[in-house]
């Protein structure tokens, strides 16, 4: 069975709501076409309006975060729940800019992904080395226990559910990419690790693992031709809609 190329957007804290109409109208008929996944993760105040315009076509509409207790005192967070009452599909977790600005923590990420998963969200899962980690020649052991961690007591039923996105912290925002062959190879490790927790046949099957950072109308193709790469989760060039459109006509 092939997976299936997933491309979403991470539109991070841009877009006011005008500015969400605006690129949401542009994309929606370039995109109509597309043959991979497309998916878009807004920041919430723009998500109600996302979903309302984007139903019917082929755009799944996403979070950037998501909390895991399903309610409570909890200033400033949004539960699983209230995503999934308004008809989000996708979210984000552990996010590298979540990791590094806003405590998060492999067990807080394990936390988010069980909970969004429990409310019936698919969730988008980053894991990705620092450059320092990168220069320690650490990658391997940082991405595999990254992602161990965040799939603690996820039942094999759920693989489909969860997207992992590979995102080099030093390639992010950065205009550096990684080269199609070491992003490759730092998910071919990942994709291994999976299937030493689930099975060979999951791993290859129903996990798809996309590459981030830096990804671009320019290089998306040749990330994309990649055996290991499904998919791209796209930052900058996810904020104007020839560009993504690009990335997803990969
Ligand atoms: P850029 O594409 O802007 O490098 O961002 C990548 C990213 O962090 C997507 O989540």
């Amino acid at each position: 069975m092939a997976r299936k190329p997933i491309i979403a957007g991470n539109w991070k804290m841009n877009n006011n709501i005008a500015q969400t109409k605006a690129l949401i109208t542009d994309l929606i008929p370039l995109v109509a076409d597309a043959k991979c996944d497309v998916v878009i993760c807004t920041p919430y105040t723009s998500l109600a309006t996302a979903v309302e315009m984007c139903k019917g076509t082929n755009i799944k509409v996403g979070a950037e975060n998501v909390h895991w207790a399903e309610k409570g005192a909890f200033t400033g967070e949004i539960s699983a729940n209230m995503l999934v009452e308004l008809g989000v599909e996708y979210a984000i977790v552990g996010h590298s800019e979540r990791r590094t600005y806003f405590g998060e923590t492999d067990k807080t990420v394990n936390q988010r992904v069980k909970a969004a998963l429990a409310a019936g969200l698919k969730v988008i899962l980053c894991v990705g080395e620092t450059l320092e980690e990168r220069e320690a020649g650490i990658t391997a052991e940082v991405v595999r226990r990254q992602t161990k961690i965040a799939f603690t007591d996820v039942a094999k039923e759920d693989l489909e559910n969860v997207v992992i996105a590979y995102e080099p912290v030093w390639a992010i925002g950065t205009g550096k990419t990684a080269t199609a062959q070491d992003a490759n190879d730092t998910i071919k490790i990942i994709r291994d690790l999976m299937a030493e927790l689930y099975c060979p046949k999951c791993a290859e099957n129903l996990v798809r693992i996309q590459y981030g950072g830096s990804m671009n109308a320019k290089n998306a193709s040749e990330l994309m031709a990649m055996p290991e790469i499904d998919g791209g989760l796209i930052g900058g060039a996810s904020l104007k809609a020839e560009d993504f459109n690009k990335v997803v006509h990969f």
